[in-house]
């Protein structure tokens, strides 16, 4: 399998927020990722498969469509689902996302996940490296980030990247009062990250181009 890797556009927040419900389902509310593509210090980045595609509609159901109305003008509702199905189209399917906020002189990430059918296969990696890239860009000196304590997988990714334990959020996520753990960077321009960071970008351009092959 081939993966490519590219900006967040509008036409992928349904896809977006579509992992975000697969892998995050007590979160609630699920980010705004629609907003995100206007707030001046949000960047995304999306994984999509190059093998496949998906079709999507482009605009939400009317409610009239569904709701009380419906049941008394049924003419409606079928205008409605004939408007939504002229207006699906085909597009890239998305396999993965993440996202910083930028804050003077720090990235902090604010997610990063995978759909379940395509982890474990780097593309969590893939997308840390380009987001760690694109702090850089960014002028970034550190990165940053709070993972969920018992989010032991979360953790040993950003372990492995250079992000170490430097504070405790306690009763940080609302749904179950679970604790944050805070893991942060050294400066990303240090010699150690960068070394370890082209030692696993060359490992897993290896590791993806023996898949693709
Ligand atoms: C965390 C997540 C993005 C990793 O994505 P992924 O594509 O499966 O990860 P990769 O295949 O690139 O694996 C990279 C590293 O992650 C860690 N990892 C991934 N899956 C793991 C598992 N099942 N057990 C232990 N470590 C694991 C390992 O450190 C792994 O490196 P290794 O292969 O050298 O052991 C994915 O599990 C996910 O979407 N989780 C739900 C959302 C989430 O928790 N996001 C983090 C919010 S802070």
């Amino acid at each position: 399998m081939v993966y490519a890797i590219r900006r967040m556009e509008k036409e992928d927040f349904r896809q977006v927020t579509e992992i975000d419900r697969e892998v995050f389902p007590t979160q609630w509310p699920p980010p705004n990722y629609r907003q995100e593509l206007n707030n001046k210090i949000a960047y995304y980045i999306v994984a999509h498969d190059t093998a496949r595609t998906t079709v999507i509609s482009p605009t939400p159901p009317e409610r009239s469509s569904t709701g009380f109305l419906s049941h008394f003008m049924p003419w409606s509702k079928k205008k409605q689902a004939h408007q939504n199905e002229a207006n699906l189209y085909k597009t890239q399917y998305i396999i993965g996302f993440s996202g910083i906020w930028m804050m003077v002189g720090e990235a902090h990430i604010t997610n990063i996940a995978v759909r379940q059918q395509y982890q474990r296969q780097g593309i969590g990696e893939l997308l840390l490296i380009a987001t760690i890239d694109l702090s850089r860009e960014l002028k970034a000196e550190t990165m940053t980030l709070e993972v969920r304590e018992s989010n032991t997988i979360a953790q040993s990714l950003y372990g492995k990247y250079g992000f170490t334990q430097v504070g405790q959020r306690r009763g940080y996520y609302l749904d179950n009062r679970e604790s944050a753990i805070i893991m942060s960077t050294e400066n990303l321009r240090s010699s150690a990250f960068q070394a370890n960071l082209e030692k696993l970008r060359d490992s897993l351009t290896r590791k993806l181009g023996a898949a693709a092959a």
